[in-house]
């Protein structure tokens, strides 16, 4: 990497990922790496931000900080935005928009600062070019975000474009679908890696289990993802990012175990076999319609399970009968497995009634959730019996 043509990025995340996305990051030859909250700052080059989008599992979107300056007032905020070289960014034929957060005394709406900034953009661009870029909210060509924290501005690309969840397999979804970064960020927390069987027994639309196969074979997270925003850079190069991409595809490699997933939804299952084709995994994962509560774990190889059960509302008398029969099956027909899910409802989590070796503090949207992990021995059902006995 040439350092001298790095550069200072931030990727974006969840809540409580920000330590795996750091270890993606150095995996992939980042610089600099630094955590924040729901965001991890690292330096690289032009090919190191195609190659973070193109690769990064658990990043949302990664922005390109192009400039920061001090601010008190609405007037220094156009003037210093209108003295940046925009004209060498993007072209006026695109579209944008500008998203704003503040951490500010000085100003105190986000849509007025997006306001302000769009004007001196646009005033910018009709003066030195007589044209001027229009606003598209929906699907814009060039993002941009700016940030006010007390008096200091910083204003970023976003190199991404839409959220990277949207990984371009999803075409199906079903009831509740988890979302994609969310699904690979838990997969990397229980430390799935592709070293054994995988089940996802509830897969729904089979996000879990697409993402755990794509982890399994290297494959890069957005590898089936038709467009980022940098594609509409002015110093885009099409070369590199096929040359980053084509390296990118050489290191998948194979995957010697099984991945399945059961839902007892038979439309769930469709769907979830459409979005498995899509990602071109339909050699690597198996999908049936079975009832979890009636199956029982196949073979003697150590099993890794990883789902997210329905939450329910409310503390229900339905939905502490649900949690306890999933303790129940884990531990009759589970044995030698790690079994790991997510919920939302921790209230009903208390009806499992096996004990959790690991439970990890995590969001689903705004719904704050806990990972749980139930490890579950090869010897507890005999181990089970003889405590019974004794008592
Ligand atoms: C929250 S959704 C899972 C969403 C999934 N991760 C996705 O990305 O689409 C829960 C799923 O569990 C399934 N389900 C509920 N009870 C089940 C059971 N006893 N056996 C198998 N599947 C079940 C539902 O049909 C539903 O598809």
């Amino acid at each position: 990497m040439n350092m001298s043509n790095n550069f200072r990025m931030i990727a974006k995340t969840f809540y409580g990922f920000e330590e795996i996305l750091s270890r993606e990051l150095k995996e992939l030859g980042a610089g600099n790496i630094s955590q924040g909250v729901r965001s991890v700052s690292f330096d690289g080059d032009i090919g190191f931000m195609y190659k973070a989008n193109l690769c990064l599992r658990t990043a949302i979107r990664i922005l390109k900080p192009i400039a920061t300056f001090k601010v008190r007032n609405d007037r220094e905020l156009y003037q210093n935005i209108y003295a940046l070289d925009w004209e060498s960014i993007f072209k006026p034929s695109n579209t944008f928009i500008v998203t704003a957060t503040l951490k500010t005394d000085h100003f105190n709406h986000s849509l007025y600062v997006s306001q302000k900034t769009k004007d001196a953009i646009v005033d910018k661009f009709r003066h030195s070019t007589g044209n001027r870029p229009s606003i598209d909210k929906d699907s814009p060509d060039i993002s941009i975000h700016i940030h006010i924290q007390g008096n200091q501005c910083s204003v970023s690309l976003d190199s991404s474009g839409t959220s990277l969840h949207q990984r371009g397999y999803r075409t199906e979804t079903n009831i509740a679908p988890i979302n994609e970064v969310l699904a690979a960020g838990l997969l990397m927390l229980s430390g799935w890696r592709g070293q054994s069987d995988f089940l996802d027994p509830m897969c729904g639309s089979g996000t879990i289990l697409i993402e755990a196969a794509m982890i399994a074979c290297r494959i890069p997270a957005n590898i089936n993802r038709k467009f980022y925003a940098f594609q509409n850079w002015m110093d885009y190069d099409p070369e590199l990012f096929n040359k980053i991409r084509d390296g990118a595809i050489a290191r998948i490699g194979d995957f010697p175990f099984d991945i399945h997933g059961y839902d007892k939804a038979p439309s769930a299952v469709r769907k979830a076999l459409v979005n498995i084709e899509n990602a071109n995994l339909s050699e690597y994962i198996k999908v049936e319609k079975k009832n979890f509560f009636k199956s029982e774990k196949s073979g003697e190889r150590h099993l890794h399970l990883l789902f997210n059960p329905p939450y329910g509302q409310r503390l229900t008398v339905e939905y502490q009968e649900f949690y306890k029969q999933i303790g129940d099956q884990l531990k009759k027909a589970y044995p030698g497995s790690d079994a790991w899910f997510i919920t939302s409802n921790l209230e009903a989590l208390k009806f499992v009634g096996l004990r959790p070796s690991r439970k990890i503090k995590v969001f689903n949207g705004k719904l704050e959730s806990r990972l749980v992990k139930y490890s579950i021995y090869e010897g507890s059902k005999k181990a089970k019996f003889n405590k019974q006995t004794q008592d």
